[in-house]
């Protein structure tokens, strides 16, 4: 079920069957000359809307615009700075745990989000610890990258090897070209450069990374790897959810 497709009602009898639900958590930033700016949003999306169609676990809807101050040095780049990504995180868990959801499964697709996804949880967890008399946080949360799966990375490894690089990936392009066949783009088969030191802010990336891949041969990418991902990828996701529901 998905929570934009949903009515109140069917929301309630959700409840009584299971308090967790899947947030998919992304970015909206340049990703190299053929992939989509919405990768890192659509492939966490993509795969926990599998996720929910399989196993009719409760997918809310995708926080499509993350950390991406480095981006923004490519046109249609769009970032929240750290402060208020935690603010937009906290307030959506704290508005559906206040009808009575407690887990929440972050499904991330950008690492660039990962260290802000934690500090919200921490601003989330502080909410009830700092509270007198409690020492129980009413809460958990979980982030999970797509990415980090076991099943993703077997699967970067056996096609793609040291040509995954770390952005613009021929692994989330794949995702993006299964799932929205009719936006494929093509891009000379340059290889990408080696990245020669780690980049600071906007204008260092550009001027280490021109054209926006960081050490991706992004045009390996193929709609049939993508499906292959996200079909193993999913299971393993229903798996994890279901352990994090079972966790005490
Ligand atoms: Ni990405």
């Amino acid at each position: 079920m998905l929570l934009q497709q949903a009515t109140w009602q069917e929301v309630d009898e959700y409840l009584t069957r299971s308090k967790g639900l899947i947030v998919p958590i992304g970015s909206t930033e340049q990703h190299g000359p053929m992939g989509l700016i919405g990768t890192d949003a659509l492939c966490p999306e993509v795969i926990a809307h599998r996720v929910s169609a399989d196993a009719g676990i409760l997918v809310g809807p995708t926080i499509s615009v993350g950390m991406a101050q480095h981006h923004l040095g490519f046109s249609g780049s769009i970032t929240l700075r750290p402060t208020t990504l935690i603010a937009v995180i906290k307030d959506y868990v704290l508005s559906l745990a206040r009808n009575g959801f407690e887990r929440f499964y972050f499904l991330n697709g950008h690492g660039g989000n990962i260290a802000t996804i934690g500090a919200a949880f921490s601003e989330i967890y502080a909410e009830r610890s700092l509270q007198r008399g409690s020492n129980q946080p009413g809460i958990m949360c979980k982030n999970q990258n797509w990415f980090t799966l076991p099943s993703a990375q077997r699967i970067s490894k056996e096609q793609f090897g040291d040509r995954e690089g770390s952005h613009a990936t021929p692994s989330e392009i794949s995702i993006t070209q299964y799932a929205y066949p009719e936006a494929i783009k093509s891009m000379s088969e340059d290889k990408a450069d080696a990245a020669p030191r780690s980049f600071t802010d906007a204008e260092d990336y550009r001027s280490l990374f021109p054209d926006g891949r960081i050490e991706a041969d992004s045009f390996l990418a193929s709609p049939e790897v993508g499906k292959e991902i996200v079909d193993a990828c999913s299971k393993e996701v229903i798996a994890s959810f279901n352990a994090f529901l079972a966790q005490d």
